[in-house]
């Protein structure tokens, strides 16, 4: 993971420092759009890859930098050769070659912040049937910031392959292991999924619209924009040799607005002569998917990076922020932060564990908070570190903290005109990492 420009301050100063405010005037373009690539490169070792990955990753690499955001899998055998001619400021690290990597790189012309790679539960299968547990196949989420204070989270994947029962039954778990994960991290949240799911809607025992699609809310760029927004029905055979774009990969490009982030995959196209070599062989056992990613950012939310330890589950309370300002802030602390989250209109929403002692700040008519200041603290010597203490301050001058300060500190102001109405990070029987979603007056 190449850390983003917050990050670093914080890594190298490791004083008090305070994230730069959102610039969320008219300077900012409100509308945009970028475009993405999935490609799985075929990158196994020469022996048991089924192409010439040596001879060809090489000249994969220049023809990826037409891309804004590029998810390849299979990454194994030729790193080297594939960012030879790499033109990207921001990239996720490299995980190694069989048997150690996951395959999965992500290289983007955004900043990527919070790079996460997630191992599926369940394999089947070694060397046959796909070969799936020689290598810990997987996920890799990042959330990418394409304007300040607006992210969109990427996901990029590769399913275990083949299509026996076991194979099958293993990469439906996947899906839903990827849409519980999406459901709570990315809640409220723009996605874009990228990558080789192994799947087909037209094949029986596979089920992408079931575990993912509905779940949740995405739709596929093939089907909005190649099959007039219908699903092709089980057993048809529609293959890309005989019918081109018509026919189906099991590369997909999956995508959902968020609540401040509207996107929309205006393309898709299946690149089927741009990655070939001179006499036109084509370079990897997979064509490459492409889209136009076209966004519109709507400026009553915004949200930042969080900081923090690498520890805990995903959160996000951008779906679940109410009407209005919030009435309450809720911290349950003792050395740490255990427990925090608001009393909205709707209800509380709150994130952590159960120890700690339970404070509760209640807002006046018209306050709300204008700064939070964040530390963080390592629990013991092997663990990870944790958030140890916030203080907010909210327009009236009023100053309420909790927990225990320490020299590892962030603040997060809002922009003027906003004010911090919730909260993104990880938590799990502490808070982990703590981030702010800011709405506008
Ligand atoms: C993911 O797929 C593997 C097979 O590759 C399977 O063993 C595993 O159970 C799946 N993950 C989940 C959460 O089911
Ligand atoms: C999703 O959140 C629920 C409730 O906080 C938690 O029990 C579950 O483990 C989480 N799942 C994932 C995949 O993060
Ligand atoms: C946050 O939570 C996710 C699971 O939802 C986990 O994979 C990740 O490692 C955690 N930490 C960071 C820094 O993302």
């Amino acid at each position: 993971m190449k850390l983003s420009y917050k990050s670093i301050i914080v890594f190298i100063a490791g004083i008090a420092n305070t994230i730069a405010s959102p610039i969320a005037d008219n300077s900012q373009a409100k509308e945009g759009s970028f475009r993405i690539l999935s490609y799985n490169v075929g990158g196994l070792p020469a022996i048991i890859s089924s192409s010439k990955p040596q001879e060809y990753t090489k000249q994969i690499s220049p023809k990826l930098n037409a891309f804004d955001i590029v998810n390849v899998q299979e990454d194994f055998g030729y790193n080297n050769e594939l960012t030879s001619q790499l033109q990207f400021p921001y990239q996720t690290d490299f995980t190694g070659n069989v048997p150690l990597g996951n395959g999965l790189m992500t290289f983007s012309k955004f900043p990527l912040c919070t790079s996460t790679r997630e191992v599926w539960k369940d394999t089947h299968g070694f060397i046959s049937n796909g070969a799936d547990q020689m290598i810990p196949k997987g996920f890799c989420y990042s959330s990418v910031e394409i304007q300040t204070g607006y992210f969109i989270d990427i996901y990029n994947i590769h399913t275990d392959a083949d299509t026996d029962e076991k194979s099958l039954a293993a990469r439906r778990s996947n899906l839903s292991q990827l849409a519980e994960y999406i459901n709570n991290r990315s809640a409220g949240k723009a996605v874009i999924i990228f990558g080789d799911t192994n799947s087909r809607y037209t094949r029986e025992g596979d089920d992408v619209e079931g575990l993912l699609l509905k779940p949740c809310n995405l739709k596929d760029a093939w089907i909005q924009n190649v099959k007039g927004g219908i699903i092709p029905p089980k057993g048809d055979s529609l293959m890309v040799h005989d019918l081109g774009v018509q026919g189906e990969v099991v590369d997909k490009i999956l995508f959902r607005s968020g609540k401040n982030v509207e996107i929309n995959a205006a393309t898709f196209d299946l690149l089927l002569t741009e990655f070939t070599d001179a006499e036109g062989n084509q370079l990897s056992d997979h064509y490459p998917i492409s889209s136009r990613i076209d966004y519109k950012l709507i400026d009553n939310f915004l949200t930042t990076d969080s900081f923090g330890g690498s520890g805990g589950q995903g959160f996000s309370f951008l779906e679940r922020i109410g009407n209005g300002l919030p009435k309450a802030l809720i911290v349950s602390a003792g050395d740490r932060i255990d427990r925090i989250g608001f009393m909205y209109d709707t209800g509380l929403v709150v994130v952590g564990g159960n120890g700690g002692e339970e404070r509760v700040y209640e807002f006046q008519e018209g306050e709300y908070i204008t700064s939070l200041t964040v530390c963080k603290a390592t629990k013991n010597r092997l663990s990870s570190k944790r958030v140890s203490f916030i203080e907010i301050t909210t327009n009236l001058g009023t100053k309420f903290s909790a927990g225990k300060y320490t020299n590892e500190v962030m603040t997060f102001t809002p922009p003027n005109g906003y004010a911090i109405v919730g909260f993104v990070g990880n938590a799990s029987n502490e808070i982990d990492r703590l981030g702010c979603i800011y709405e506008k007056l």
